[in-house]
């Protein structure tokens, strides 16, 4: 697999949902290469760096988006110069790394709802013998906002938190115009019911639009989208969201559908039903 290119100074490696693998993007300045994330194991590390290496790049920085594993556990196979990540995110992998990784400990963890079901199979999937983890920890930390120059290319690193991790921190690149979303736009997934909570939501929507993105890419997401289909999502899922809270509050979820289909002005897919329910879940939360 090789990098695919977004932009002359932004390519990605795209990730295979089979093992959910993320996308990697590299950000390559006049002077510096930047690479986020770290991966999901060492393996897809090095698939990263040889890949890179066709590009006639070594990585210099590595920063992660959030704690989840198939972002970080992969950290541990990059040489660099520097890892940074959020303060949360470096306080969480210490907290994953203090864990004992063998089958018993991580299926307690998730019986006693640590785990996700889903991240614990896709773990188990990666790493058959679960002894093979070995978390690093980011070398150094920021708090809100990171602003990194790579010749060219400025890199605004920022936190933002969300329902899918409260350390989550995006990665925008100024002169490109290109925001690295991460898995910012996905539900919450450490709990019963996969959720959103309508007010974390709808702010995330507002502070993804102040970036004004002409391209965006999500860790899961296919390939990048231009500046009208990142608008349209986060239409959508606006939409969703202040559909579900007028219903709730209105006392009409039993016409949810019907409202939403009005509201999109076409019928519903599969996708809108989910969100639909993440939303409805959520906002009980
Ligand atoms: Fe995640």
């Amino acid at each position: 697999m090789d990098f695919q290119k977004i932009t002359n100074r932004i390519w990605y490696f795209p990730g295979d949902p089979e093992r959910d693998w993320p996308n990697i993007v590299a950000f390559l300045g006049d002077d510096k290469t930047l690479i986020a994330d770290g991966g999901a194991s060492p393996e897809q590390a090095r698939q990263v760096q040889k890949a890179l290496e066709k590009l006639g790049r070594k990585a210099d920085y590595l920063v992660l988006t959030h704690w989840h594993w198939d972002h970080s556990f992969g950290l541990c196979a990059w040489e660099v110069t520097e890892t940074m990540a959020q303060e949360k995110t470096v306080a969480l992998l210490e907290e994953q790394r203090n864990y004992e990784w063998n089958d018993d400990a991580l299926y307690w963890r998730m019986e006693q709802g640590i785990e996700s079901e889903f991240t614990a199979r896709m773990i188990k999937k990666e790493y058959p013998d679960l002894s093979r983890v070995n978390i690093a920890l980011p070398g150094r930390y920021f708090t809100e906002e990171e602003e990194i120059d790579l010749g060219g290319l400025t890199l605004s690193v920022r936190h933002i938190p969300c329902d899918h991790a409260l350390d989550h921190t995006v990665l925008f690149a100024r002169e490109e115009k290109f925001l690295f979303l991460g898995d910012c736009l996905n539900e919450n997934i450490y709990c019963e019911s996969w959720h959103y909570t309508h007010g974390r939501l709808a702010v995330l929507i507002d502070r993804l639009r102040d970036f004004n993105a002409d391209l965006a890419l999500e860790s899961h997401g296919e390939e990048p989208l231009g500046r009208v289909e990142f608008i349209d999502l986060l239409w959508q899922l606006q939409t969703v969201n202040e559909t579900v809270r007028a219903a709730v509050e209105g006392g009409r979820t039993g016409e949810l559908e019907t409202l939403l289909e009005e509201a999109f002005e076409r019928p519903l897919v599969e996708s809108d039903l989910e969100l639909m329910k993440a939303c409805l879940y959520g906002y009980y939360q």
